[in-house]
């Protein structure tokens, strides 16, 4: 008995963000943030939309690339750092905006690894407590965390989601993972304020406080370090060799961190899916919209092995290790 992803989907808002107009706002231009980061454009959510309808939308892609209704889903996991609210959980509001319920939904901050750490616990919860599908969302709108007075850090984020559905199959298709963390590294990437340690106030909000703040040559080091160190042990642990893995799906925080990967790894950079281009960096949402891409470009085929990679706040990084059984399932 296994568990299988039978069916991706991702939803990104319309408007657009280009470097272009990203010079009208801060100090900075085009040619900086191509060469720096390989980012063009991101999207940018409406006013009157939340992580939770992003999420939604996501979800509804997945399943109909999965051929269900939501009706089926028996739990959902949202991963995100921008919830609607504190509480209740954008997973619960998820369920609701499907228009479902008495299922079980509860969201995860593990930052841009958060889909990773998702996709871990369908797996066990499948495994291990007999349910048969779940939804794994990864909602973000990093556009209400981003200071656009911040050259640093404006440039870099944008909004999204993605979502797979997983299933109880013969097959064993969502094989592990490995995961790691790190609290010690909470100051190269926070929110300094907004939550129990220093709640929203004036100052806060006059100094700025509630917005992402980011030491990103650091975090550049060390996102290099841990990507590869994920790839490593997961190959490690299940007795795989580079060669065996078809496609990886990293983070996409920075093209020069996911370049630098591949030349630490020595994997032909051909094998990483890259969309940093078109979304910027979109926190945990980014690796399930690239799996959705890649799934619906066709560039995975049955039977091949792929790898998840991210790194982010926490510090939070690991891998998950795929089978690609989509498909032997709910065929249309
Ligand atoms: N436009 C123009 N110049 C800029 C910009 C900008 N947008 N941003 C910084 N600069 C300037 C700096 O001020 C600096 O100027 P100085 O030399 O006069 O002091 C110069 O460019 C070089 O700055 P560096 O920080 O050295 O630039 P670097 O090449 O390291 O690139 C970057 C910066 C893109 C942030 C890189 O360090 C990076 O990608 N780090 C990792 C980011 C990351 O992964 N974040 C985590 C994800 S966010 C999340 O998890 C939600």
């Amino acid at each position: 008995m296994g568990v299988i992803i039978t069916g991706t989907g991702s939803y990104l808002p319309e408007i657009v963000l280009t470097n272009r107009d990203m010079e009208m706002m801060v100090d900075t231009s085009d040619e900086w943030i191509t060469t720096r980061t390989g980012i063009k454009e991101r999207r940018i959510a409406p006013k009157n939309i939340s992580s939770s309808d992003l999420g939604k939308e996501a979800i509804l892609n997945a399943c109909n690339d999965a051929n269900i209704v939501p009706e089926k889903i028996d739990f959902i996991i949202c991963a995100t750092i921008t919830p609607d609210k504190f509480f209740p959980s954008t997973s619960c509001l998820i369920e609701h905006k499907l228009g479902i319920k008495k299922k079980f939904a509860f969201d995860i901050s593990a930052a841009c690894s958060g889909f990773l750490y998702g996709l871990e616990i369908a797996r066990n919860l499948i495994e291990t407590s007999g349910y048969q599908t779940g939804a794994v969302v990864a909602a973000e709108c990093m556009s209400r965390i981003t200071d656009y007075t911040n050259r640093e850090t404006c440039v870099l984020l944008g909004d999204g989601a993605g979502a797979v559905i997983v299933q109880r199959s013969e097959e064993n298709g969502v094989i592990g993972s490995y995961l790691s963390s790190d609290g010690g590294y909470e100051y190269l990437l926070h929110a300094p304020a907004g939550g129990s340690k220093l709640p929203s106030s004036f100052d806060t909000i006059e100094n700025r406080l509630n917005f992402m703040k980011m030491e990103g040559q650091p975090l550049f080091k060390i996102a290099i370090i841990t990507m590869c160190e994920s790839i490593n042990n997961i190959l490690k642990k299940y007795k795989l060799k580079k060669e065996d893995i078809s496609l990886i799906i990293p983070h996409q925080a920075n093209l020069r961190i996911i370049l630098g990967v591949a030349k630490n790894m020595k994997i032909p950079v051909e094998k990483f899916f890259v969309n940093i281009e078109k979304y910027g960096n979109m926190s945990a949402a980014c690796v399930p919209v690239a799996l959705d891409h890649a799934n619906k470009k066709q560039l995975i085929k049955k039977g091949d092995y792929i790898l998840t990679v991210s790194f982010g706040g926490g510090l939070t990084w690991g891998a998950n290790l795929i089978k690609w059984y989509k498909g032997d399932k709910n065929e249309k």
